[in-house]
């Protein structure tokens, strides 16, 4: 799609000028005024609006006032002769998120134009699915590039494989690929699979007809039918049993299955997207997942990095995740003090992104009449960061991509040793819980450690309750 763009200028040479510079990779329009810019922008569906702030009649302040009013989520560039630090803060206020400065320099125009097409896309991607739209941050450079990646395939009919630690956002990828596809306005049909028997599942995906067993009084269809012209999103398919990894494969290769008690195969035109936070390449590996399968799902691979190693999301997101919560509440907007940011930079989000928003949630409704967000709203574990003395935000610590806290290089400006290590043995005892379903003794036995001494040092890290690191590993 080419981006619309309205320029709003009252001199007739910097006018053409503008059309001109962008008239290769836009679709713009010039206007003379703001009240025109108001006409304009009334008939027409515009991305971006840039204005000139010196404006005859309604002033360029104004406008930039009404712009989203017309237009929800519309990008404004300010265009000015004279800026004082004063009309840039007005200007910025009023929602313009750049400034141009005249004379203008086509290159810096055009620079500032694909910054804010960029966002323009990602807006566009992220008018998610369903009753509830969201809006997917990806402030971050990895974030980024992975809603690009997102982006140019979703039109197509490419399986797509997502994964991602637990609460990384693996679900609302898949929705937001299959909304941007021309399967958009057909089923997106979601299954998981670790949450059904295997004997069920099989039923689940592919149906059965009348008599097909005992009890089968009726025929059922499948999540593969109910599919049909649209997106199949198998979740957690890490946990599918091999024999079903097998018949899964075919249909992927053929299109087309038997339903259980028919001889007929049935044809299906499905899109697959699949995820998993399990480590599928492991899985290969020893053997619990099937080569062949990986290969035919690993067309595309989106791979969303944990929360820890993006931080530039922590911020957007929190803002984000506690607008969502208090307008659905029928709260009060509520702002976030400024200690708090620190610690929730230097929190290892285990539970990633789903878990900052139970945080959030949680902050909300524990603030009562209060309208900003305070340290003593954090849940025990997240504040836990901050009892450990992290002197300086990890934030500036650069994280390796292997999922650890070690830092590889250690700031100019030092780092706490206390911190980091408590992270790392927080990690490492989750990590073990998690492993052996929250069994302590067998997760003390894997860590070599004797069983008093876990319970010591999950007790120092939870000083209240040694319960509260369970209890984050039964809800990831
Ligand atoms: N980038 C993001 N922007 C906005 N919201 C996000 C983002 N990532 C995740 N969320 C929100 O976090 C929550 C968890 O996301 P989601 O269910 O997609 O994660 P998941 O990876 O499928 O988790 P799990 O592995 O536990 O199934 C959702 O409420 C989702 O809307
Ligand atoms: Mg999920």
């Amino acid at each position: 799609m080419k981006i619309r763009i309205l320029f709003v200028e009252a001199d007739l040479q910097v006018r053409e000028l503008l059309l001109q510079t962008v008239a290769q990779q836009y679709h713009a329009t010039a206007v003379r005024s703001a009240e025109e810019a108001v006409e304009q922008l009334e008939k027409e569906a515009f991305d971006i609006v840039v204005l000139d702030l010196n404006l005859p009649g309604m002033s360029g302040l104004d406008l930039l006032q009404h712009c989203p009013r017309l237009k929800p989520g519309i990008i404004t560039i300010a265009i000015t002769a004279h800026a004082t630090i004063e009309t840039a803060v007005e200007a910025m206020k009023r929602g313009a998120t750049e400034f141009l400065m005249k004379p203008l320099v086509p290159e810096d125009l055009l620079s500032s134009l694909s910054v804010a097409a960029e966002r323009v896309s990602r807006q566009a991607l992220s008018a998610s699915s369903g009753m509830a739209p969201v809006d997917i941050v990806a402030e971050s450079p990895v974030m980024h590039t992975l809603l690009n990646q997102a982006t140019s395939i979703a039109p197509f009919n490419t399986t797509v494989l997502v994964t991602g630690e637990t609460g990384t956002g693996k679900e609302l990828i898949a929705r937001a690929i299959h909304q941007h596809s021309p399967r958009a306005n057909k089923p997106l049909v979601a299954l998981n699979c670790a949450a059904i028997p295997e004997q069920l599942l099989e039923d689940e995906l592919f149906g059965h007809v009348k008599g097909a067993f005992t009890g089968a009084h009726a025929a059922r269809i499948g999540r593969f039918e109910q599919a049909d012209g649209g997106t199949l999103f198998l979740d957690e398919i890490g946990d599918m049993s091999l024999p079903l990894q097998a018949k899964l494969l075919r249909v992927l290769q053929e299109r087309e299955f038997e339903k259980l008690g028919s001889s007929r195969t049935t044809k299906v035109d499905v899109r697959i997207v699949a995820a998993t936070s399990a480590d599928l390449e492991k899985r290969v590996s020893d053997g619990s997942f099937r080569a062949d399968l990986y290969y035919r799902l690993n067309v595309v691979h989106l791979r969303l990095p944990a929360l820890r190693l993006r931080k530039e999301d922590i911020r957007p997101l929190a803002q984000q995740l506690m607008a969502r919560f208090c307008l659905s509440a029928g709260l009060p907007l509520k702002s976030i003090a400024p200690e708090v940011w620190h610690v929730l930079n230097s929190y290892y989000w285990p539970g990633n992104v789903r878990q900052l928003q139970n945080a959030m949630e949680r902050a909300a409704a524990l603030s009562g009449a209060r309208l900003e967000i305070q340290l003593a709203d954090l849940p025990e574990e997240v504040r836990g960061g901050a009892e450990y003395g992290v002197s300086t935000p990890l934030t500036d610590v650069t994280l390796p991509t292997v999922g650890t806290a070690i830092p590889t290089t250690i700031p100019d400006e030092g780092l706490s040793y206390e911190a980091v290590v408590a992270t790392v043995e927080r990690e490492l005892l989750l990590k073990s819980l998690k492993k052996t379903g929250g069994n302590k003794v067998r997760a003390a036995k894997l860590l070599q450690m004797k069983r008093t001494t876990f319970a010591e040092k999950l007790k120092r890290l939870q000083p209240d309750s040694e319960n509260d690191l369970l209890d984050e590993y039964q809800a990831s």
